[in-house]
C-alpha cells in the first residue's frame, strides 16, 4: 500500500504549476530587490519555482498511466527527489505533487563534498529506492538508476537555463553521511545531486 504521509509541511502546490518556469525577473520582483551584483538578495526560494522546477523535473504529466517528466528504465520510477533546504529537508511526492517533511532541520551541508553546497539555495538529492528495481540484474542496477537519476537533472538544467537560476548537478558526495543525515534506508541509494542557486556576479 502506498505510503501516505499525513503532514505536508512546504506549500508547493500552485494553481500554475505546468506553465513552465516563474521567470528570473518574477523571482527576483518578489524579494527586496537585487543587490551590488544584480541578484536578489535572500537565498529564498519560492514556493511557485519549487514547484515548477519539481514537476518539470520528475513530475506527472500523464495523470492516467502516472507518466513521468522523465523516463526511467523499465519504468521503475524508482528515483525520488529529496529538496534539501534552509528549513529542512523534503521529499517530493509526485503524485500528490507536494513535499513531503524528512527532516525540519539545515542539512544543506551534508549534501556534498564542496562548501557551496552549505549555503546553496536548494540542493537535490536523486535517491534510488532498489527495492522497485528487484527486476534489474546486480549488475545494472547502478548503471540504470544513475542514467535515470541523470534524465532527471537534465530537465532541471532546462528549467534553469529558461528560468535564470544556475545549476550544477554533482556526484562529489560522502554517501554514507548523507544517507546517515536523511534516514534513509539499507534499499535507498544516493544517485546523484544537484545544486541551484542564482548566478554569481561572474556568470
Ligand atoms: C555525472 C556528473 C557528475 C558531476 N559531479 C560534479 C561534482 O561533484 N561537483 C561539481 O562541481 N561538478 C560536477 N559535475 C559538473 C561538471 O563538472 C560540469 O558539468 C562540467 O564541468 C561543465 O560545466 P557546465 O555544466 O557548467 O557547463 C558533474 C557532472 C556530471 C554529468
Amino acid at each position: 500500500m502506498e505510503e501516505r504521509p499525513e503532514h505536508v509541511h512546504h506549500p508547493i502546490e500552485s494553481s500554475n504549476r505546468r506553465r513552465p518556469i516563474a521567470s528570473a525577473s518574477a523571482v527576483a520582483a518578489s524579494h527586496a530587490g537585487p543587490d551590488a551584483h544584480g541578484s536578489p538578495q535572500h537565498a529564498h526560494v519560492l514556493p511557485d519555482t519549487l514547484s515548477a522546477l519539481l514537476w518539470a523535473g520528475f513530475g506527472i504529466n500523464r495523470p492516467d498511466k502516472g507518466g513521468r517528466m522523465a523516463p526511467s528504465a523499465h519504468n521503475w520510477q524508482e528515483i525520488d527527489i529529496y529538496a534539501v533546504l534552509a528549513e529542512g529537508a523534503y521529499r517530493y511526492d509526485a503524485r500528490a505533487h507536494r513535499l513531503l517533511l524528512v527532516k525540519a532541520e539545515d542539512l544543506r551541508q551534508h549534501t556534498g563534498t564542496q562548501n557551496f553546497v552549505a549555503t546553496a539555495l536548494v540542493n537535490l538529492v536523486y535517491v534510488a529506492d532498489f527495492v522497485r528495481m528487484s527486476e534489474a540484474q546486480d549488475d545494472e542496477r547502478g548503471f540504470l538508476a544513475g542514467a535515470d537519476a541523470g534524465c532527471i537533472a537534465q530537465n532541471i538544467y532546462l528549467y534553469c537555463a529558461g528560468s535564470g537560476l544556475a545549476t550544477v548537478v554533482r556526484g562529489l558526495i560522502d554517501r554514507r553521511r548523507l544517507t546517515h543525515a536523511l534516514g534513509l534506508t539499507a534499499t535507498q541509494c544516493i544517485a546523484l545531486a544537484q545544486t541551484l542557486g542564482y548566478p554569481g556576479p561572474e556568470a
